[in-house]
């Protein structure tokens, strides 16, 4: 699996503490930026991220914003996203398996580092269930076709 990172400076500190976690995970990824504490705009790098996951050159991205719901924003509105906004870790598991879900978004300004770990660790072994939730994320993709 190989994952993109992105977040605006609200997020920089966390996304740095996820990547440490990915490294120790093995886990390939990808940081996109910003990487930097000045002001910046959260579209600017949670578009590309996501349009890096849509167009499958990444399995799955990580996003991190303040709140976390810019980068949840920016990230749906680019086709075949489902990203989910996550800070717990029932949470992190159910939109896995009911909503196979390809983005985790979380807010650094919400959540506490230890938990934003035991989210994305959860998140990265979530299984898509299959069965009831196919049909409604092939309605998502038909709304997405029009
Ligand atoms: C930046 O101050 C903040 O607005 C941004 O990180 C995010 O929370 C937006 O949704």
């Amino acid at each position: 699996m190989k994952i993109v990172l992105a977040s605006d400076h609200g997020g920089v500190d966390l996304l740095r503490e996820v990547a440490n976690q990915l490294d120790e995970l093995g886990i390939a990824y990808d940081n996109i930026g910003c990487d930097c504490k000045d002001s910046v705009d959260y579209p600017d790098y949670g578009i590309p991220a996501a349009e890096k996951v849509a167009e499958g050159t990444y399995d799955r991205g990580i996003l991190i914003c303040g709140t976390g719901i810019g980068m949840s924003i920016a990230a749906n509105k680019v086709k075949g996203i489902r990203a989910a906004l996550v800070h717990d870790v029932y949470t992190a598991r159910v939109t896995r398996e009911h909503n196979d879900s390809n983005v985790l978004v979380m807010g650094a300004r919400v959540i506490g580092v230890d938990l934003a770990k035991e989210i994305v660790k959860t998140w990265l072994a979530g299984e898509f269930e299959g069965g009831r939730h196919i049909n409604r994320i092939e309605k998502l993709s038909a709304y997405e076709a029009k």
